[in-house]
C-alpha cells in the first residue's frame, strides 16, 4: 500500500456540522466517520474498534475519549480548547492539536470593531437609517462616548491580545495589561492582578481563554474598579465574565456599555444582556470569514496528516506536547 493508500484506511471521527473545506480534505485523505454529535452514548462497536483520530469544532470529554479505545489524537478546530478535556487527554497518551496564528488578526480586527461598534452606537446607527428614522426624525443621536482619550487594558496578552495592542497604538491609545506572567520584550504597562488593570484605564478588553484560571474573573468588583465610563469587551470566552455582574453593572451604571463576541452559554445569551441599549453583541464571529475559517480547516487537517505520516503534530497544545505516538 501506498502512504496515501495507507491514509485513507485511517478512521477519523467528525461530529456534527463541520467545516466544509475541511469535511472536503478529510473524505480526500482519510475515511471520513460521521457522528451526530460527541456524545459516547452514540459511539457504535465499529467506531470503537476503528476510529483512531477526531476532528471537532465541539468539546470532547473524558467519556467520549474512553468511548475511543484506539484515539490518537483530537485535532480541534480553533485556538481555544477549553471544550476539550486536555487533562484527561494527556493522562490517556491523547495528542490534542489546535489552530493558533492562523486566525490572530482577523480576530485582532473583529475585535476593533466591536470596540468601536460599542463606543460610537453604529450598529443602532445604520438601523436609524434602514428604518426612515433619519428622513422622519433627522439625524442619529451623538454617541454618548468616544474612542478619543481612553485608556486601554487587555486581559489576555497573547498572539491575539498582542495584535490588538498594535492595532490601539495605531489608534494614539495607550495600553497596559494583565497575564499570570509579565510578557519579556513588551513594553506596555504590566499589572499584577486584572484588579489593578482594571483601576487603572477605562476600558478592557478580555481576550483571555476559558477554563479553571479565567472562571467569572471579570466579576463586579473588577467592574466597579472600571468604572462609571467604562466600557467591558470581550473577545475571548464568555465563561470569563460572570454574565449577571455584568448585566447589573449596565443597568446600573457602574459602567458605560459593553461589546460581547462570547457568551457562557451560546448560542444563549441571557435577556438581560439581550435587552440592555449600552450592549453591543455579537454571535461569536471572531475569526468567521471564509478566508480564515479555511487557514483554520487546513491547519486541523494538516495537523491529522502530520501525525498519521510523520507520527507528529505541527500545533499540539502545551498540556498533550509530550504525548508520543503509539508506534
Ligand atoms: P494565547 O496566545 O495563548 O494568549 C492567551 C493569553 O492569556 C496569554 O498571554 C496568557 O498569559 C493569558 N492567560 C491565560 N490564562 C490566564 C489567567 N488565568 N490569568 C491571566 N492571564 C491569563 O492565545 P490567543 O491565540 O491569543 O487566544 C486567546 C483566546 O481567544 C483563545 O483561548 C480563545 O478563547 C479566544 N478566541 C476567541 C475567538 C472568537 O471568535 N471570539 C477567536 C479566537 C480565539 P499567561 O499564561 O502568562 O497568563
Ligand atoms: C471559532 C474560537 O469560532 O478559535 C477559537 O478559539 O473561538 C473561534 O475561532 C471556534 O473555535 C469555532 O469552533
Amino acid at each position: 500500500m501506498t502512504k496515501a493508500e495507507q491514509l485513507q484506511t485511517v478512521a477519523i471521527l467528525v461530529p456534527g456540522d463541520f467545516n466544509d473545506h475541511a469535511v472536503d480534505r478529510i473524505n480526500r485523505t482519510f475515511r471520513r466517520v460521521r457522528i451526530e454529535r460527541a456524545d459516547p452514548a452514540l459511539v457504535t462497536d465499529e467506531m470503537r474498534s476503528d476510529v483512531r483520530g477526531i476532528a471537532s469544532f465541539a468539546g470532547i470529554n473524558a467519556a467520549m475519549m474512553d468511548a475511543l479505545p484506539n484515539l490518537e489524537l483530537i485535532a480541534s478546530f480553533g485556538v481555544g480548547y477549553d471544550s476539550v478535556d486536555v487533562g484527561h487527554a494527556a493522562a490517556k497518551n491523547i495528542m490534542v492539536t489546535n489552530t493558533p496564528d492562523v486566525l490572530t488578526e482577523e480576530v485582532a480586527d473583529t475585535a476593533i470593531g466591536l470596540l468601536i461598534n460599542t463606543i460610537r452606537d453604529l450598529p443602532r446607527a445604520e438601523t436609524w437609517l434602514r428604518d426612515g428614522s433619519w428622513v422622519r426624525k433627522g439625524n442619529y443621536p451623538l454617541s454618548r462616548l468616544t474612542l478619543r482619550g481612553r485608556s486601554v487594558g487587555i486581559f489576555g496578552m497573547g498572539r491575539i491580545g498582542q495584535a490588538i495592542a498594535r492595532r490601539l497604538e495605531a489608534f494614539g491609545l495607550p495600553v497596559a495589561y494583565h497575564n499570570r506572567r509579565r510578557v519579556e520584550g513588551l513594553s506596555y504597562h504590566y499589572h499584577a492582578t486584572l484588579k489593578g488593570l482594571a483601576e487603572a484605564v477605562d476600558t478592557l478588553i478580555s481576550v483571555a481563554p476559558g477554563g479553571a484560571s479565567t472562571e467569572k474573573a471579570v466579576n463586579a468588583e473588577i467592574l466597579s474598579a472600571l468604572g462609571a465610563n467604562g466600557v467591558f469587551v470581550n473577545i475571548g470566552r464568555g465563561s470569563t465574565v460572570d454574565e449577571a455582574a455584568l448585566a447589573a453593572a449596565l443597568a446600573n451604571g457602574t459602567i458605560a456599555a459593553a461589546g460581547l463576541d462570547v457568551f457562557a452559554d451560546e448560542p444563549n445569551v441571557p435577556k438581560a444582556l439581550l435587552d440592555a441599549p449600552n450592549a453591543s453583541l455579537l454571535p461569536h464571529v471572531g475569526s468567521a470569514s471564509d478566508h480564515t475559517r479555511r487557514a483554520m480547516a487546513d491547519l486541523c487537517v494538516d495537523n491529522l496528516v502530520s501525525w498519521f505520516t510523520e507520527r507528529r503534530p505541527l500545533t499540539p497544545v502545551p498540556e498533550t506536547a509530550h504525548v508520543k505516538a503509539r508506534n
